[in-house]
């Protein structure tokens, strides 16, 4: 069973400065909500509980996000902005919260590895906060890959198409397909330069690991950019045993670029914010009339 969400958050989000000088890129709120929020709340509906966070120098808000802020709570208490505070108090008792510090940023591969003694010997799953995704027409991608996993028993990375110019941003896999939107991968290049790109598979921020990539991981040199890179230890796992690739049902937006920021924040107020606005207000119209009544 996954119980065990990694979050790595340790990176300096570069490309979304200066916001980001001293704000971790995964508290920036789209609309009312930060970015780290979706994801633990995309978490828990996959049905997991042990929330694991690779924290860095400057996240310390991360921590406060998920404490309760006492003087806060006592200001507001009794008033109609309680409710504001619902989903978070929610998600905390839901959940536990464990932190650890990546002391440098070396790569993703380095803060999974970092991750490794919150985790344990056992399957997780891994979101990347800055990618938001959303699926409203059923479970979350992350249920949908804990799904999978139930099925197949091996590490899973979330692929989705992107246009050739943008692919040599992205990890991006080969393999053969096995079944509706999953592909067993055969291999797998972390930027490749423009025109060796094996397909236009790109992996997003959503993986379920298998614990064996740990040792994967210390056995990897630093790759691309200088960087431990999650895609050369998860090419090992899949030449020496079996990774799959599903592309995802939903909507996934990167929210540490500008555009896909806009993007998903556009989309949150339109399709998430203000018909949840429209639920909550018919709902206390109605519990006004049975009272009249
Ligand atoms: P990114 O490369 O997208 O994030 O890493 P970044 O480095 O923060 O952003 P830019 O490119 O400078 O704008 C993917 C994910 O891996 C985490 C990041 O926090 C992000 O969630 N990461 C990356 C770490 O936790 N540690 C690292 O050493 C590198």
């Amino acid at each position: 069973m996954i119980k065990k969400c990694l979050f790595p958050a340790a990176g300096y989000g570069t490309r979304f400065l200066p916001a980001t000088k001293s704000m971790p890129k995964e508290m920036m709120p789209v609309v009312n909500k930060p970015l780290i929020e979706y994801g633990v709340e995309e978490a828990i509906e996959a049905g997991l509980d042990g929330m694991c966070l690779v924290t860095g120098r400057g996240k310390n808000t991360l921590f406060d996000h998920f404490d309760k802020n006492y003087e806060l709570e006592h200001q507001i208490s009794g008033t109609n902005k309680e409710d504001l505070l619902v989903d978070i108090r929610h998600l905390m008792d839901t959940a536990s919260f464990t932190y650890i510090r990546q002391r440098e940023m070396k790569g993703l591969g380095h803060a999974i590895l970092t991750g490794r003694e919150l985790i344990g010997d056992n399957p997780f799953a891994v979101v990347l906060a800055d990618d938001l995704c959303v699926n409203e027409e059923g479970p979350g991608v992350l249920a949908q890959m804990v799904a999978l996993y139930k099925q197949f028993r091996c590490s899973i990375v979330a692929v989705q198409e992107v246009p050739k110019e943008d692919i040599h941003k992205y990890g991006v896999i080969s393999g053969e397909v096995i079944k509706d939107n999953i592909f067993r991968v055969d291999d797998m290049v972390e930027k490749p330069e423009p025109g060796t790109e094996p397909s236009n598979l790109a992996i997003i921020g959503r993986y379920i690991l298998t614990p064996d990539i740990f040792e994967l991981i210390e056995n990897t040199e630093p790759g691309k950019g200088g960087e431990i890179q999650i895609t050369d230890a998860l090419l090992k796992q899949a030449k020496t045993g079996c990774v799959l690739a599903y592309k995802f049902k939903g909507k996934r937006f990167d929210c540490g670029s500008v555009d896909g920021y806009i993007e998903a924040t556009n989309y949150c107020y339109e399709n998430i914010y203000l018909k949840d606005k429209q639920k909550t207000e018919l709902g206390k119209h109605s519990t006004q009339k049975s009272e009249e009544a």
